[in-house]
């Protein structure tokens, strides 16, 4: 992707691509999770530019200290990377609170998960307000500021309120659910009015799109859309944006690259080889209700005890990324978690098989496309989500000779990969238990051309794709 040409690109989201911690009296600088770091760095990496976000701790550390922590990383980065303080509080009520308590669950549709707390709504303001701040001190009125995700909605409102003008365009990382799930929030008008701050709103998919545009045509009478395709503009009489929607992407081409690397082809084979033969499904997961765990392994059992010709045949690798853990949901999660592996295993381990393998670990970006190319099936059963990116890397790193996704239909992904994948409901665990025995007896002709159809499809829509059609719309057209 070609550098934008007089434009400083300043990215801001909640998460930057790191995380700080303090061990002992030393600050270790970790990599951050998720799908939003994983688009966005290499994005900002080809365009050059500023990424603001939270450190992801809560003690204090002195500016000039948190400068000196962060200038190698960002010297490494491409790009630049400015830490925004919170304390205590404001992540309990900003980030634990209404990012994740309440906008969350809620724009994936499981609204009974919500805690509507004023309280929460008050320090989301607050901590937007401190964000945008920030960010004015370090940015100027010629910058493209690109603002990400739920956590900071309000941003560009909040510019207004300090009398900062920027130019403000927005992405949604997560679904935006139907108007009858998002009339249920009681700040719904005020989201509503800072995302019209925007000049240019994205979303993953044009299902997400249309919700949004659906519900501000409920709370907006006489608003309405022009023109048509990927790119409209919306008009409430007030306010006019322009509303996009384009799938997040990885970096296709740096995954493969890193899954032909010896160290991770070598890896493949050891963990090929303590499979002995067998085929081989991955789960790769953050921790979190809305990736559908805990019914991938209903399904999976459920294939072991329907298809017995599966027992001893069948091997699942899962990895759990550790997430949000402040958050009791997420905590109970992974008790729940973890003990429907054991009553698996219980059920149906012999003396030289163990069906399901688990690890509550984040791991290295080697191991992941070391697992990703020794795998056969990657086994994607979201109940929701923004897009995905997991199932994308998979196929990256994957040879057309082999290997096959297993794809929830409420996946972003979905949308774009409906063609090469085996698309479930994983609300459904036969439906699911049926596609993972299909997954194993499936012709290696069909396996193949399924796999051509998602990489050609990847290869063309990766991460440089989304950053440049992106930003075209923010600064023109696409
Ligand atoms: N990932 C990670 N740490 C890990 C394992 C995976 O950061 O230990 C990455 C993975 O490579 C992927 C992202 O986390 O890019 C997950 O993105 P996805 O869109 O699938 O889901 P999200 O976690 O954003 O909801
Ligand atoms: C999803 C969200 C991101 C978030 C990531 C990890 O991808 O869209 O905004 O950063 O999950 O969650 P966390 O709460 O750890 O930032």
């Amino acid at each position: 992707m070609d550098k934008w040409v007089g434009k400083r690109v300043v990215v801001v989201s909640n998460r930057l691509p790191v995380v700080l911690r303090k061990n002992r009296e030393e600050w270790v600088v970790d990599p951050g999770a998720g799908g939003l770091v994983t688009a966005l760095s290499p994005v900002l990496r080809s365009q050059g530019g500023l990424w603001i976000g939270w450190t992801g701790c809560k003690e204090e550390i002195g500016s000039e200290k948190l400068r000196h922590i962060l200038e190698p990383v960002s010297r490494r980065s491409g790009f630049q990377i400015i830490g925004v303080q919170l304390e205590e509080l404001e992540i309990e009520g900003y980030y634990h609170g209404f990012s994740n308590s309440v906008l969350w669950p809620l724009f994936h549709d499981l609204e009974t998960k919500c805690s509507f707390s004023p309280h929460f709504w008050e320090l989301y303001l607050q901590v937007n307000h401190k964000f945008a701040k920030i960010v004015a001190e370090n940015t100027r009125p010629e910058d493209l500021i690109w603002v990400n995700d739920y956590q900071l909605i309000p941003l560009a409102e909040s510019f207004k309120k300090i009398g900062v003008k920027r130019q403000c365009a927005f992405f949604l990382h997560i679904p935006f659910p139907p108007p009858d799930v998002f009339m249920k929030l009681p700040w719904r008008v005020a989201i509503m009015e800072e995302l019209q701050q925007y000049t240019f709103l994205c979303f993953q998919t044009h299902r997400d799109r249309k919700n949004f545009i659906n519900s501000m045509k409920i709370l907006y009478p006489s608003s309405h859309i022009e023109g048509r395709g990927m790119l409209v503009s919306l008009n409430t009489g007030i306010h006019q944006m322009k509303i996009g929607n384009l799938p997040a992407s990885i970096d296709y081409k740096a995954f493969c690259d890193l899954s032909k690397r010896k160290k991770v082809v070598d890896r493949a084979l050891k963990v090929r080889q303590a499979a002995g033969g067998r085929h081989l499904f991955l789960g790769v997961d953050r921790l979190d209700y809305t990736k559908g765990v805990p019914e991938k392994l209903r399904a999976f059992s459920r294939a072991l005890e329907k298809y017995s010709t599966l027992q001893d045949k069948i091997m699942l690798l899962q990895v759990l990324v550790p997430s949000r853990e402040g958050i009791y949901e997420y905590r109970s999660l992974r008790e729940e978690i973890e003990e429907l592996v054991r009553v698996v295993n219980r059920r149906f381990s012999t003396d030289i098989w163990t069906p399901i393998t688990y690890q509550y670990t984040s791991v290295s970006q080697e191991e992941l496309a070391a697992l990703y190319h020794a795998t056969d099936t990657a086994l994607v059963t979201s109940l929701k989500d923004g897009m995905n990116l997991v199932c994308k890397e998979y196929c990256a790193c994957h040879s057309s000779n082999g290997g096959s996704l297993i794809l929830s239909e409420f996946a972003g992904a979905a949308c774009q990969m409906r063609k090469g994948a085996l698309l479930v409901n994983p609300y459904d665990v036969e439906g699911v238990a049926d596609t993972i025995h299909y997954a194993v007896i499936m012709s290696l002709c069909e396996r193949k051309s399924r796999m051509t159809i998602l990489k050609n499809n990847l290869r063309k829509h990766d991460v440089y794709w989304w950053g440049e059609k992106f930003l075209l719309g923010a600064l023109g057209d696409f």
